[in-house]
């Protein structure tokens, strides 16, 4: 089982990130340099301190900016106003944040450009503590922060550990990876935001020998499409894929597995806080009843093969989970109402989406229609792209679920 890194969508999401004097300034560099991977504009300010830790070109050269630093800067002030500027963010991100700092903007202090664009803005605003562990433990830094935290401003960390001074507590700045993951979660919008929602999708494949498996033709592509939908409203998505040619979605948190067990292993770790599933994934009903453990030869007599059923990934996150609102595909060739909601009912499902297959139908192609069923309901999907069709799909899972709460 592999774990694709995950780099959360902040495209077109601007950020404003305010660099204060700690030794924590040049993990901010990374900060910068992550947050552009994920497709953000960042603007980056420095305070006078900051500027004794890391130069302004690193910061330039990483967000492609100049560095703002000064209220007097009568060029940059030109170019863009310090009241335009504490305008043009999303988001102001404080990283590091030092004790000072954090108490300047308890006092609403303006004694410098950066503690100036937090007084002048209407955005959110996030800081990332980051000081000796004495200087956060203090009842001064405490209560201030508890401030902060009560006027709506993030609070994001510290974490714990080895700090630049030589001691270990609680004050480290928290891991850039991890601030932009916050930062993406701060900045998702939609119906399913603050939800976390896994997917699975992709063939399985069963081995038979250590070079051959059991597998099907699913390709992914409605699964995965499922996946960007539920994350483009909002959702934080864990997407749990078979083998497939497929890129991972931007955003989406990818768990790569082969065979069905591997699946459900991957499936009820990552539902445990999840308050969505969707089982797009074409899990072979079938593995060899024992893998065997040298290439099986070929002779001139018939060769049968022994097999045994599979669990049903579905069914069993549906019995571990009762909370969940849990989704499930069918593939029908014949009656696929009936069938389809035979399935709804012996899996305990939430909501099915059928389609039929067979005669080129659906696997492999790019367009497809759902037929979607739920208890007491249902409706058509028209043939569409997989992405459309996953739109609208995601648009019914948002309903039903909030007609279910
Ligand atoms: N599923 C699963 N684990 C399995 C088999 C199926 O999670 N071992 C899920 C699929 O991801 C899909 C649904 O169950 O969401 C499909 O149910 P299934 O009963 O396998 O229906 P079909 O694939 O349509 O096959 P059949 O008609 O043979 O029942």
């Amino acid at each position: 089982m592999s774990q694709r890194a995950n780099i959360p969508s902040l495209h077109g999401r601007r950020i404003l990130l305010g660099v204060t004097g700690g030794i924590a300034a040049y993990k901010a560099a990374d900060l910068t340099r992550r947050l552009i991977e994920a497709g953000a504009d960042v603007q980056v300010v420095m305070t006078d301190s900051a500027l004794h830790f890391v130069g302004a070109p690193t910061f330039q050269a990483l967000s492609g900016k100049p560095v703002r630093s000064s209220l007097w800067d009568a060029a940059a002030e030109a170019a863009m106003g310090h009241i335009e500027l504490a305008r043009w963010p999303d988001l102001i991100l404080i990283a590091p944040a030092t004790a000072n700092f954090i108490a300047k903007l308890v006092h609403g202090a303006a004694d410098d450009l950066l503690s100036t664009l937090c007084l002048a803005t209407d955005k959110p605003i996030a800081v990332a503590p980051a000081m000796n562990r004495l200087m956060w433990a203090n009842a001064a830094t405490q209560a201030n922060v508890a401030t902060l935290s009560s006027r709506g401003i993030q609070v994001l960390g510290p974490g714990a550990g080895f700090q630049a001074c030589g001691e270990v507590g609680e004050g480290r700045m928290r891991e850039p990876l991890d601030i932009r993951a916050n930062v993406a979660d701060l900045l998702s919008s939609g119906p399913l935001k603050g939800l976390h929602a896994v997917v699975t999708a992709g063939p399985t494949r069963e081995p038979l020998d250590p070079v051959r498996f059991l597998s099907n033709r699913s390709s992914g592509k409605q699964g995965y499409a499922v996946a960007e939908a539920l994350r483009d409203q909002g959702a934080r998505v864990t997407l749990i894929s078979g083998p497939t040619n497929l890129a991972t979605p931007t955003g989406v948190s990818r768990i790569d597995i082969e065979s069905a067990a591997d699946m459900l292993q991957a499936a009820l770790a990552a539902s445990a806080d999840a308050q969505i599933f969707v089982a797009a994934a074409a899990v072979a009903d079938y593995r060899a009843a024992a893998v065997a453990e040298q290439k099986i030869k070929k002779n001139d007599a018939e060769l049968s093969l022994a097999l045994s059923r599979t669990d049903d990934v579905l069914a069993t996150v549906r019995r571990t989970y009762q909370d969940l609102f849990v989704v499930g595909f069918a593939a029908e060739t014949e009656k696929l109402e009936e069938h389809a909601r035979g399935k709804l009912q012996r899996k305990g499902l939430d909501m099915i989406a059928a389609n039929w297959v067979g005669g080129g139908r659906a696997f492999d192609a790019e367009d497809n229609s759902l037929h979607v069923y739920w208890n007491g309901g249902g409706q058509e999907l028209p043939q569409a792209s997989k992405a459309q069709v996953a739109r609208d799909l995601v648009k019914l899972i948002a309903q039903q679920r909030s007609v279910k709460k």
